[in-house]
């Protein structure tokens, strides 16, 4: 019964991408050149095989997809896409980019070792992110990974403070939010976390998820938490971009 929230999400999230694709890369540059490429190597490091890379958005992801890889990369907004065909041609991989809804991707059962899916889930509520998992792990193969950075609630008030006055420009501009409660849902999903690594004051995630199924294959369990060295150094009041 989330058909509906979902189509209404995916309007929502269309109009707002497509509305701020052309400044997009302009008000996100200082937040991707100061951590968002350091942490996008990170994760790249854990992606093998096919890889699905959903809300690929301007394909800020594409420099770090590894060498001679094959990725999909999907996304509602088709004024993102455009700009993400760019960053496609220049790269050594092959990289094929779709137009396509999370919740019902055009792809068969279990069909990629790898999904990324980075800074997204935050434009989902708390009732879609369940149903967002579940696609995200019907494509994936039994001994796949999902592999997701995004933000989260900080346990720093300080950051929380000034994320809070900010929340109505994300909420406006990106349709997004900075409390993405993704984690709650990664059991209820038949989801296990594998790997859990946080950055910038405990503010962003990375996660690598794993089907709990019988026929999976464990990888590195139990769950590792790290907390990474925290790189931020300063708090300016700019608008962050999701
Ligand atoms: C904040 S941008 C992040 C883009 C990119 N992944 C990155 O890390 O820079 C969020 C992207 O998710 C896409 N998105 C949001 N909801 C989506 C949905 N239901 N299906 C597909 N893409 C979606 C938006 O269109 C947007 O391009």
């Amino acid at each position: 019964m989330f058909e509906a929230s979902a189509a209404i999400q995916a309007q929502e999230t269309t109009r707002a991408y497509d509305r701020i694709a052309p400044l997009y890369d302009l008000i996100d540059g200082i937040y991707e050149h100061s951590w968002k490429r350091r942490l996008r190597s990170k994760l790249f490091q854990y992606a093998t095989g096919r890889i699905l890379d959903v809300g690929v958005g301007t394909g800020c992801n594409i420099p770090f997809y590894p060498k001679d890889s094959h990725v999909i990369g999907v996304d509602v907004s088709e004024k993102m896409l455009e700009r993400a065909r760019g960053r496609a041609q220049e790269s050594a991989c092959s990289v094929t980019l779709k137009s396509m809804n999370l919740f019902s991707l055009d792809f068969p059962d279990n069909s990629f070792d790898t999904v990324t899916i980075t800074f997204v889930l935050l434009c989902l509520p708390d009732e879609l992110q369940e149903p967002a998992l579940r696609e995200l792990k019907r494509v994936t193969k039994p001994d796949g990974q999902i592999l997701v950075l995004d933000y989260q609630m900080s346990s720093k008030p300080g950051v929380r403070l000034w994320r809070k006055y900010l929340s109505p420009w994300l909420k406006w501009a990106f349709a997004a939010r900075f409390d993405s409660t993704t984690e709650q849902y990664v059991e209820k999903a038949g989801l296990s976390i594998t790997k859990k690594q946080t950055f910038m004051s405990d503010g962003v995630a990375m996660l690598i998820l794993q089907s709990d199924e019988d026929n999976a294959a464990p990888v590195e369990k139990p769950v590792t938490v790290e907390k990474a060295v925290d790189v931020e150094t300063s708090i300016v009041p700019i608008p962050e971009v999701a």
